[in-house]
């Protein structure tokens, strides 16, 4: 990190990975925008951090027009962002056949397309800069289709789909964009997870390895690197031994949103 202060806006600040980014770059001396649904969470988190510069943003980010509001209040208060991460995300049990559309649909928008209409408001002032990293947040659950979480895998393999050719599209521009694919972390998502999660990690221990990841311009990070062997391992697992190993695997509860 530089001696100029750094611009960071993250969604998906009001718990989990999210909230432990914000403590992250806030004690670094960071100015952060922070996007979330629970006003509350945002205003407790300013009210812990008197002396930072926060902006928060109580926004779905489903809802496009209030988030593009809050990037551009954001750039319009501090200046290009320097990191953008879109971590908001949701993640529910479903079964094709029982009624479960409007979940596969809310994850969809919350995790996909919510990370795209994140970063929309950013990319003008960003490309006009040639400065500054996007950050995905994406799951090691995206690399294979995981029984009775078809709603969340798709979304996070549709999120990781788009942010390679983000990647791509923004290299010649001058701005970095980054995937964090999580295995397990210590978070209000995983807290009823009824089945065991290996190598869980504590929030605030994943933040500062995901923010080394980011300042370090890295492609494709996974932590703890345990995850990133297995997802290495499950992305070349073979058809007809992924079936036969995942057909029993226990399985995320359906759970209307
Ligand atoms: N924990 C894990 O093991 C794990 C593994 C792989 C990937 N991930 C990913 O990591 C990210 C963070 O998850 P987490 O584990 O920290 O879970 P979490 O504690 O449940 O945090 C989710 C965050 O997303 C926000 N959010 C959810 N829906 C939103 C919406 N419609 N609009 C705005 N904000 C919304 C929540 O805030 P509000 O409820 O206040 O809106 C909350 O701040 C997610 O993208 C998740 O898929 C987590």
């Amino acid at each position: 990190m530089n001696a100029v202060r750094l611009k960071v806006f993250i969604t998906g600040a009001s718990s989990g990975i999210g909230l432990a980014l914000a403590e992250h770059y806030v004690t670094r001396g960071a100015a952060v925008g922070l996007v979330a649904r629970r006003a509350d969470s945002l205003a407790a988190f300013a009210a812990r951090h008197p002396h930072a510069s926060i902006s928060i943003y109580p926004v779905d980010v489903r809802d496009t027009g209030a988030l593009a509001d809050a990037g551009r209040s954001f750039i319009a208060e501090h200046g290009a962002a320097d990191i953008v991460i879109a971590n908001a995300g949701m993640s529910r049990g479903v079964l094709t056949g029982h009624g479960d559309l409007d979940t596969f649909r809310a994850v969809m928008d919350v995790n996909y397309l919510g990370m795209v209409a994140t970063f929309e408001p950013f990319i003008a002032s960003m490309t006009a800069a040639r400065h500054g990293t996007l950050v995905g947040v994406a799951s090691v659950a995206g690399v294979r289709g995981l029984p009775g979480s078809g709603a969340y895998s798709a979304s996070k393999a549709a999120a990781a789909r788009y942010l390679e050719a983000l990647r791509v599209e923004m290299r010649p521009l001058g701005v970095s964009v980054v995937t964090i694919a999580p295995g397990y972390v210590r978070s209000e998502m995983t807290a009823h997870n009824p089945y065991p999660m290996p190598f869980l990690m504590d929030a605030d221990r994943f933040a500062a390895k995901a923010a080394g990841a980011i300042e370090r311009k890295v492609r494709y990070a996974t932590f703890p690197w345990q995850m990133r062997v297995a997802g290495m391992f499950l992305h070349v697992l073979p058809r007809w031994l992924y079936d036969a190993l995942f057909e029993r695997a226990p399985r995320k509860p359906r759970a209307a949103e």
